[in-house]
């Protein structure tokens, strides 16, 4: 059986997931940029960042298996906002059902971690976004704002980590 953990990280939190899950399963993590043949490897484990609702990589990457029938996916998607918030996961969850096939979707068993922002390293452009989203949500009412909304809100022009290793226990169970 070979097993690969596959990221996707644009600012590190996701990496450092993916190290940590690596360090304890002693299965090889690396970049989605560098797989070379994802079809060579039994176990898929995909992490990746949550920008805009797409996982980071994720569409790209597994577009490229033939055939999983005896392969086992596992989808673990890193963000900022909470994912013990049912509303959360369940828009999350119907963002993936978008980006993958309907064969994958319903064969991955689908986990959230929380991430981390640090403003004074964003990019222009995702500098640019999150202001955006800020003034779109700010003013709402408080009965309006989802959890996500909050979490823009609470972390705008912060540096905030919500890292947990503890999280990826669930996901080294289902290894
Ligand atoms: C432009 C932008 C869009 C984002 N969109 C989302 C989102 O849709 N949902 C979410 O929970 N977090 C979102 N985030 C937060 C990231 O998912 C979070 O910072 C995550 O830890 C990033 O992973 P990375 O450090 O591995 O790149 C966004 C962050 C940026 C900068």
């Amino acid at each position: 059986m070979s097993n690969i953990i596959i990221y996707g990280s644009h600012y590190g939190t996701t990496k450092q997931y993916a190290k940590e899950l690596s360090r304890k399963t002693n299965i090889e993590a690396i970049s989605f940029k560098n797989v070379q043949e994802i079809n060579n490897y039994d176990n898929i484990i995909y992490l990746g960042g949550l920008y805009a609702g797409g996982v980071l990589g994720m569409s790209k990457t597994l577009k490229k298996l033939n055939n999983i029938s005896s392969k086992k996916i596992i989808i673990a998607t890193v963000g900022l906002s909470d994912p013990r918030d049912e509303i959360n996961k369940n828009n999350i969850r119907n963002n993936i059902k978008n980006q993958i096939s309907k064969e994958i979707f319903e064969k991955a068993k689908i986990f959230h971690l929380r991430g981390g922002i640090d403003y004074s390293k964003l990019s222009f452009v995702h500098k640019t976004m999150m202001k955006l989203l800020y003034n779109a949500v700010k003013n709402l009412p408080e009965e309006k704002q989802t959890t996500e909304d909050r979490a823009v809100i609470e972390t705008y022009n912060k540096k905030v980590n919500f890292i947990d290793f503890s999280s990826l226990d669930k996901i080294i169970s289902e290894i």
